[in-house]
């Protein structure tokens, strides 16, 4: 059970950072500040318990077995389904499929819904924002199929220009694969009304909700997305293990993805006849550690509650932007009116390598370079950002000592 955390409707940011074990390590001498949240985030220690109570009270091979430990383990299992189910409402457990990850997910669909439905001369639509997961596959596809990539511009805030949105749609897409929330940037994009716009088009909309998931309130039913990914580890929850949301129409006319155990009902060397969702597309003995921690995350985070999570994250993002800004010669990059709580800026004639080698040596961890979104950083024709971003752990005074660190580092390296 996670200790009280909330006092009355505010966030108690000190009784969270006590369920982080990790927050009481010091580096280089200097107690850490984890500002690489959009990386990857810190495990609370219920999350850990889930890992540790199953390799040492049941660890066993999940679905086949008859015995009481693989029943244990394979109850578990499940009931992270109904929670992911829960955590995104969707409309039925079929339609959650474990992946490893964000990444995984989209491959998934690319080489399945896509290689089935795309054809010459069709056209996939992306953004300037995305992450390297969200436009490789589609490259792959597209190059494969000889089909065409188009690409949503941006404003200089980072806010997808609609109005070009619209003029891309056309009865040749097929597809529209767009990223939730930038984790160059932050951006918030509007993703409902991307939806919309693309289903008027007759077009197929995936949501890439790696960076999304942790923050904002997820329906995929009132999002009406017809695929939706996000990764468990941005989530507070293990490495290893994501889920993909899929419309259950559309899960079930796909072709398979891998083949193997699990994914069948019946094998011959005649015809192999293939499992009912959501196993259909579950290849193998699955993370099944990882899959049932992942369970202990979205019970943590509801818990405590995404919107008193999102109060206290926002006023993080307020505060930290304003005192970056102060800093001469240091510029935002990402200035989107809806976002979340993480800032990427540039210093004048300082790489922001440069930058990040020096915060960690005062133990702040920042992310630095092109965030695995190259075209994006090409759009601002900048190399990279340092990127700082916040979770619910976080505070204003670690913030403080970002910029007391930026200002000694900045002086050092211009
Ligand atoms: C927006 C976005 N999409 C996709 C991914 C890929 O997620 P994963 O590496 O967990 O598969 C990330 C990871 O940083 C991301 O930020």
């Amino acid at each position: 059970m996670i200790k009280s955390v909330a006092i009355q409707n505010k966030l108690d940011v000190h009784a969270i950072r006590r369920q982080f074990p990790i927050l009481n390590r010091e580096v280089k001498g200097k107690p850490l500040v984890y500002f690489d949240n959009a990386a990857t985030s810190q495990k609370p220690q219920v999350v850990i318990d889930a890992l540790v109570n199953y390799y040492t009270g049941y660890n066993a091979n999940i679905h086949r077995g008859i015995h009481t430990l693989a029943e244990e383990a394979t109850a578990a299992y499940e009931a992270t389904r109904d929670a992911a189910k829960q955590f995104i409402n969707a409309s039925s457990r079929e339609e959650i499929i474990f992946t490893r990850g964000t990444t995984e997910g989209i491959n998934l669909v690319a080489s399945t819904w896509g290689r089935q439905n795309v054809k010459a001369g069709d056209e996939i639509i992306i953004s300037t924002i995305e992450h390297h997961s969200n436009i490789v596959p589609w490259q792959v596809l597209c190059e494969e199929k000889n089909a065409v990539l188009k690409i949503i511009p941006i404003s200089d805030s980072g806010e997808l220009l609609m109005g070009e949105y619209e003029k891309l749609l056309s009865p040749k897409i097929k597809l529209v694969s767009i990223v939730h929330v930038s984790n160059a940037l932050g951006t918030v994009n509007p993703v409902k009304q991307v939806i919309d716009l693309a289903h008027r088009a007759g077009a197929v909309v995936f949501v890439d909700g790696a960076q999304s998931t942790v923050h904002l309130d997820i329906d995929v039913q009132e999002m009406d997305c017809d695929f939706f990914a996000f990764s468990s580890h941005k989530l507070y929850g293990p490495t290893g293990v994501g889920v993909l949301y899929g419309k259950k129409s559309l899960l079930e006319a796909m072709p398979v993805f891998q083949g193997g155990g699990e994914m069948i009902k019946e094998v011959t060397f005649e015809k192999t006849i293939y499992n009912d969702l959501p196993y259909k597309y579950e290849a193998g003995t699955p993370n099944i550690a990882d899959t049932i921690a992942l369970k202990a995350a979205f019970d943590f985070v509801n818990e405590i509650g995404k919107e008193k999570i999102r109060e206290h994250e926002n006023e993080l993002l307020v505060y930290a932007t304003s005192r970056l800004e102060q800093i001469p010669g240091l510029r935002v990059i990402g200035t989107a009116k809806e976002k979340t709580s993480l800032v990427s800026f540039i210093v004048d004639k300082v790489h922001p390598q440069d930058l990040g080698i020096l915060l960690d040596n005062r133990g702040i961890a920042v992310r630095t370079g092109h965030h695995c979104a190259q075209p994006c950083m090409i759009r601002f024709d900048i190399p990279g950002t340092v990127r700082a971003s916040f979770a619910m752990y976080n505070t204003k005074e670690e913030i403080d000592e970002l910029i007391t660190g930026l200002k000694k580092a900045i002086k050092i390296l211009s």
